[in-house]
């Protein structure tokens, strides 16, 4: 068999065979296939689709391309979430803490940025000395030990994940219904989840740009899912603003311990509630949703959640004075306040242009392995909607080079739209 020839084949818009999908998984994750064919491979893919069995098949060789995790001795129901990935979404670092703080231990495996949307492992790495490439018994020791874990793909854990999902940053692979679901699946079945709560975001600022093309992602996911034994559920979110203000890895980190303390925007408390209420139902933790959600506001209001968050990145590393003292992250060169020229209510704050403009500042990667700039962004201060002044600040940005700076305001013209008449705020979820 020959990977050129796996290549070639789903150029031309034929189905691959499990045998040829488990060749080309495993030849790239020993390293025989280059990442050149494995980025060709990709936008094959991309651009021609896969079935279902196939989708199943390559999630299932991702799967097997590393070890799986077994913690039916650590915890009752493993349960885990996953985002397909938004601008401003720091999910994560709040619903996690909420969960474990409510007595649901969880491991988590995340990912990087992907594209103009951010990762959380890159968001976590701005607080010093954090890891996020714990082998497989260090994180059942922790799972064990504070009932938190949040790490990256390694050589043990999805690998072929970890190796495809850097190609697919910069290679335009990402917004493939096929590569998406593989990844995000084979990454909760290595880590042994027995039930996973899915966040299909919806819209600008998303990989799915419309309700059908999001359904689709969230129903084959839930298949495959179910094909492996596990039980799914799938929220359908908006991601045509930012979720919550802040865009960007540190800017996001500080927002997520505001919201830690019951300071967060409103809009990303509610979003982070509503998961981590599904997560504790799941997990069978509470019988009811109402029951979780006053667990859920008691241990933001009496601390325990921001205290699992300082727990989870001791235990992995990371200075946890950061968490008590958020003053400490490194601050930006260069803040500049980007105010509104016209009087009337926000009717679009452009997430993925928003993202991309994060990305020229340098909170992503232009090219595989790049290094990130932790303390750039953009803190976005009006949601649609909104009734606006002109002269109101509408969004600060945070850059370390003048020039990137200047580039990503001239992005940004085209961003923010102000309309005369009244206009609706967005919903948080649409299913
Ligand atoms: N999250 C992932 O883990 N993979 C994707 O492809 C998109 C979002």
């Amino acid at each position: 068999m020959q990977a050129t020839d796996i290549i070639i084949k789903k150029r031309d818009k034929k189905e691959l065979t499990r045998e040829e999908i488990n060749f080309f998984i495993h030849g790239f994750t020993v390293g025989d296939i280059p990442d050149y064919k494995a980025s060709a491979w990709a936008m094959a893919i991309m651009l021609n689709g896969m079935t279902d069995r196939e989708v199943t098949d390559l999630t299932l060789a991702m799967v097997n391309s590393g070890e799986t995790l077994d913690m039916s001795q650590l915890v009752g129901i493993s349960v885990d979430k996953h985002s397909t990935g938004g601008v401003g979404d720091k999910t994560s670092l709040v619903v996690l803490p909420i969960v474990a703080a409510c007595g649901l231990p969880v491991a988590k495996m995340s990912g990087r940025g992907l594209g103009f949307s951010g990762g959380t492992l890159d968001k976590l790495e701005s607080i010093p000395g954090f890891r996020t490439d714990l082998t497989p018994a260090e994180v059942k020791r922790q799972l064990r030990e504070i009932g938190l874990v949040l790490t990256g793909q390694s050589k043990s854990l999805a690998p072929a994940d970890g190796k495809l999902y850097a190609l697919r940053d910069v290679t335009g692979t990402v917004p493939s219904i096929p590569l998406i679901a593989s990844s995000i699946m084979s990454k909760k079945i290595a880590a042994g989840s027995q039930a996973i709560v899915l966040d299909v975001k919806i819209g600008l600022g998303a990989f799915m740009k419309d309700l059908p093309s999001a359904r689709k992602l969230g129903n084959l996911m839930t298949r495959i899912g179910e094909l492996a034994g596990r039980k799914v559920v799938v929220f359908l979110s908006d991601m045509n603003q930012p979720l919550g203000n802040a865009i960007g890895n540190s800017l996001e980190v500080q927002e997520a311990i505001a919201s830690l303390q019951g300071k967060g925007p409103a809009d990303l408390m509610e979003h982070c509630k509503v998961l981590s209420a599904q997560m504790l139902f799941m997990g069978e933790i509470f019988d009811d949703v109402d029951e979780a959600n006053k667990m859920i506001d008691i241990a933001i209001k009496d601390g325990s959640a921001l205290n699992k968050f300082s727990e989870l990145i001791q235990a992995q590393g990371g200075d946890a004075s950061y968490i008590d003292n958020p003053e400490k992250f490194p601050k930006a060169q260069y803040v500049e306040d980007v105010p509104a020229f016209e009087n009337g209510y926000l009717a679009t704050i452009n997430a993925r242009l928003f993202g991309e403009a994060s990305v020229l500042l340098g909170a992503g990667r232009k090219a595989k392995g790049d290094p990130i700039d932790h303390s750039v962004g953009i803190v976005v201060h009006k949601k649609v909607g909104d009734n606006i002044h002109r002269g109101d600040c509408l969004y600060t940005i945070y850059a370390n080079d003048k020039s990137n700076l200047m580039e990503s305001k001239k992005y940004l013209e085209f961003a923010v739209e102000v309309e005369k008449e009244k206009v609706d705020p967005l919903p948080l979820f649409y299913e």
